[in-house]
């Protein structure tokens, strides 16, 4: 729906005195999802590395740079496309892949698939996720999405991952670079809450035959390990684990051990701070796919990722849950964009907020940004219906304000759309 539309349906709405039930204000948003949900979900989606600097510096980083509007340009229905790896993208908006879905909302990545679909903006796959990228690709038809990968200890597991992407109409890899282990995150710690452990977001490796196989050898090599020591605490997390897992009957998984063995299988291969750039050539070997690296904030590893043939790249801190007190993206942004010099598309994400942040992206070069933690808040508190709300939200607000600065499509937008505050 275009931005008048939508503006108008939410005043309209108001006259008869309904408000809009997710608040288009993303601070009442998020105020309003962590009420709805759990102290460990809080802790998970709105938490980060340390001190959460990051965090506030990718908010403060946007801050930095002003919109300067111009007049009397005719602004009437903008064109807000954006062309990607040789597909046209409706908006230059991309949803993040955010893992462990299913704390936000039952329905998980099904209910943000299915939106993405309705609002034709592409979703890209976790490698945590807790709907596997097959299910989700089937409520898609042929609307665009992508996966996200985690080089994790197997290189069979790496590869079995990016055939299946293929085989279910992916149509890029985004490999995320800034996790080879996990952020030294606060809030998860004070719980000492880990929902993998839980057997939360593991949808990718139970459906997938290499770890099917890796699990059975698992369990034959190391059967101590999937009998961890029963107190009434592990027996209760160990059942919600076993419940979660997708094969066979509760008995047949308790007995196995399978359940738990996947938990422990998933622990000890997930990341992998071995990789280094040569190990590129292998993916490269395994798709014909566009591969984009996410995490890249260095200008000199951007010119890496052209020598190593790669195809994209989004500028990302991981949404300022891995290294407290980094760069914000968006003061990233130019050097990355500087460096490549136009040779591959460059997105960016962490701090996306609202329609200025985009425009501001945008106008420093980003071809496109992935929204990230405020369509998960829709999700918590609407499902899927509110994650399309929360996408209109932000789309409309894009539209607004980029007609009202001025421009007439978002090819218009230009470091001097901008200055430095
Ligand atoms: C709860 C949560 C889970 C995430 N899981 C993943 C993931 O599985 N893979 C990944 O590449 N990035 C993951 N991210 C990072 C996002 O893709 C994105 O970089 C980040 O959300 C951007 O920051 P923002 O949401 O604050 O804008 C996750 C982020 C959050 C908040």
């Amino acid at each position: 729906m275009r931005a008048l539309d939508w503006q108008r349906k939410i005043y309209l709405n108001g006259f008869a005195g309904i408000t809009p039930a997710i608040p288009p204000d993303f601070s009442q948003l998020e105020q309003a999802a962590s009420r709805r949900l759990s102290p460990e979900a809080v802790a998970y989606i709105m938490g980060g590395a340390g001190h959460e600097q990051t965090i506030h510096a990718n908010r403060k980083g946007f801050d930095r740079w002003k919109l300067v509007p111009r007049m009397l340009r005719n602004v009437e229905n903008p064109d807000l496309s954006v062309e990607l790896f040789g597909q046209k993208l409706a908006t230059p908006i991309v949803l993040a892949p955010i893992g462990v879905l299913e704390m936000a909302h039952p329905d998980a990545d099904l209910a943000v698939a299915k939106a993405a679909t309705q609002l034709r903006i592409p979703f890209i796959f976790s490698n945590q996720a807790s709907v596997s990228m097959e299910e989700c690709s089937a409520v898609m038809g042929d609307h665009l999405r992508w996966f996200q990968l985690y080089w994790s200890r197997s290189r069979e597991l790496v590869a079995s991952f990016v055939h299946r992407a293929e085989a279910c109409g992916c149509g890029a890899i985004v490999l995320t670079l800034d996790t080879t282990m996990l952020g030294w995150r606060t809030r998860d710690l004070a719980l000492g809450y880990l929902p993998f452990l839980h057997g939360k977001g593991l949808a990718q490796y139970t459906s997938d035959p290499v770890f099917q196989q890796l699990l059975d050898d698992f369990i034959k090599q190391s059967p101590a390990t999937t009998r961890p020591s029963i107190t009434s605490t592990t027996l209760q997390h160990l059942l919600g684990a076993i419940r979660r897992y997708p094969r066979g009957s509760f008995i047949d998984k308790l007995r196995s051990g399978r359940a738990i063995g996947a938990v422990s299988l998933f622990s000890s291969i997930y990341t992998n701070p071995t990789i280094t750039w040569d190990d590129l050539s292998f993916l490269r070997q395994q798709t014909r796919l566009p591969i984009v690296l996410k995490g890249i904030v260095h200008p000199d590893d951007a010119r890496k990722a052209i020598d190593y043939g790669m195809d994209g790249l989004i500028v990302s801190n991981h949404g300022g849950r891995q290294v407290d007190g980094t760069i914000s993206t968006i003061e990233a942004l130019p050097g990355v964009v500087d460096a490549v010099k136009g040779r591959l598309p460059v997105l960016l994400d962490s701090g996306i907020r609202g329609g200025a942040d985009v425009v501001k992206a945008l106008a420093l070069g980003a071809r496109a940004v992935c929204l990230g933690r405020p369509y998960v808040y829709g999700l918590a508190l609407g499902g899927q219906a509110g994650v399309e709300t929360v996408l209109q939200h932000v789309l409309a607000d894009l539209e607004l304000t980029l007609c009202l600065s001025g421009h007439k499509s978002v090819a218009e937008l230009a470091p001097d759309s901008l200055r430095a505050a």
